[in-house]
């Protein structure tokens, strides 16, 4: 009864929200919190062509059924990872004529000839998946110093405007780079077209690559940049491929600092970093319990909805933060922690993005992280807030109870 009742209400869903974001339809994008698999907590930023698809093969056989469907590589992609670089290094990045960061043809084979993405994402989208990638902010200071034309993807060719062609150093704001990469990227000036072509740009390259899924760092929290997640929010719908848009970090992110950006985007981080320590874990309760009761989750979004950030679930076989290093180790958390963990991002309705090695995935782990009762509260639980403990007194209940929410 209540199995066939839940098949009525997914039927339902489906039937009202079939089809995708053309003007004029239903808008679908991130209709639940999203869920996939990210290489961050595993792979720190080294992950190469064979370990994503590697991966990849194994969340589309035993997660994919559960609901996870983005296969996303994390931050660096276009770097060379020798001795020498590290996250906030200089020199050893990919990026096309146009300035455009583009994958290390080491670490990604198929990409050279001027491939890109496209035959990875062809492969994960042949396994049932959907691609993602991270991004940086704004522009990449090598493009900078390259002085890099901007392209026109409306003409093709450079970007000309007031009878002058432009370049990346006319729209790099070399005083506004990244806080925690401060050698990597900086803004761009979007009040310029310039900038919003350069912009327009990346997005063009990367959606033709089949990118479906975005994770644009160092624009929220510490590093807010309202203006460049409006535009490339704005950037994004105006292609035809639909993209879910992502953004982070999340430090020091209040419900304030969300009401300006939630409808740009699908989903939010609203905490640092989460790795796997006590102290991450219970830091995520109370921002929990504040963007709830503000009713920000599954609030409007880009071409859909959007949904508070809890980060990525750092379980199973692990790396470290910031490292040059592979898995290599299990999770700190003990049993019931992580299973706490799993109730809170559950009943937060949190994108439940997974991060340990599926190489490596064990079976408490996976029991974990597709556990039926949690995934279905996760996605089709409504009005969730934070109850405070009720006492109710004997003359109630006929003898001494006390009923926690
Ligand atoms: C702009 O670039 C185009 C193509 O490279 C070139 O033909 C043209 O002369 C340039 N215009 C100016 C004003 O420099
Ligand atoms: C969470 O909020 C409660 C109630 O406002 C407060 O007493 C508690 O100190 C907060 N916890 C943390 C870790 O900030």
């Amino acid at each position: 009864m209540r199995a066939s009742l839940f098949l009525a209400l997914v039927l339902c869903a489906n039937f009202f929200y079939w089809g995708c974001c053309k003007e004029g339809e239903e808008k679908t994008l991130a209709k639940f919190p999203p869920r996939g698999w990210n290489s961050y907590d595993s792979f720190s930023w080294i992950i190469d062509e064979e370990a994503f698809l590697q991966n990849a093969e194994i969340l589309a056989q035993k997660l994919l059924p559960h609901g996870y469907e983005y296969a996303v590589i994390d931050f660096l992609w276009y770097r060379k990872n020798v001795d020498g670089a590290y996250v906030d290094s200089y020199g050893y990045d990919s990026i096309d004529e146009w300035g455009r960061p583009i994958p290390d043809p080491d670490r990604w084979p198929s990409s050279r000839g001027g491939k890109g993405f496209t035959e990875v994402a062809k492969k994960v989208h042949e396994m049932g998946l959907k691609f993602g990638i991270h991004l940086m902010r704004g522009i990449s200071t090598k493009a900078v110093d390259a002085n890099a034309p901007i392209l026109d993807v409306h003409k093709g060719g450079v970007y000309s405007e007031d009878g002058r062609n432009w370049t990346a150093r006319d729209i790099g704001l070399t005083h506004r780079t990244c806080g925690w990469m401060q050698h990597g990227f900086m803004s761009v000036n979007t009040d310029l077209g310039a900038g919003k072509a350069f912009l327009r740009s990346l997005y063009h390259l990367y959606t033709e690559w089949g990118v479906d899924f975005v994770k644009l760092d160092c624009v929220f929290g510490d590093d807010y940049d309202s203006k460049e997640i409006s535009s490339v929010s704005q950037m994004l719908e105006e292609l035809d491929r639909p993209v879910v848009l992502s953004i982070s970090p999340g430090t020091r992110v209040t419900p304030s600092m969300a009401e300006t950006i939630y409808k740009y985007v699908n989903m939010y981080r609203i905490t640092a970093d989460d790795w796997d320590t006590w102290s991450d874990v219970a830091s995520h309760f109370n921002i929990s319990r504040d963007f709830a009761s503000v009713k920000k989750i599954g609030a409007e979004g880009l071409r859909g909805r959007s949904w508070p950030d809890l980060d990525m679930l750092p379980l199973g076989w692990l790396t470290d933060p910031g490292v040059q290093q592979g898995p290599h180790r299990k999770c700190y958390l003990t049993l019931d922690e992580q299973k706490t963990q799993m109730t809170l991002w559950s009943i937060a309705k949190s994108p439940l993005m997974f991060g340990g090695d599926l190489r490596n995935l064990d079976g408490t782990t996976l029991s974990l992280i597709s556990n039926p009762t949690l995934l279905e509260i996760n996605s089709y639980s409504s009005n969730n807030l934070e109850f405070p403990h009720l006492y109710t007194t004997e003359k109630h209940l006929g003898k001494k109870n006390h009923i926690f929410f």
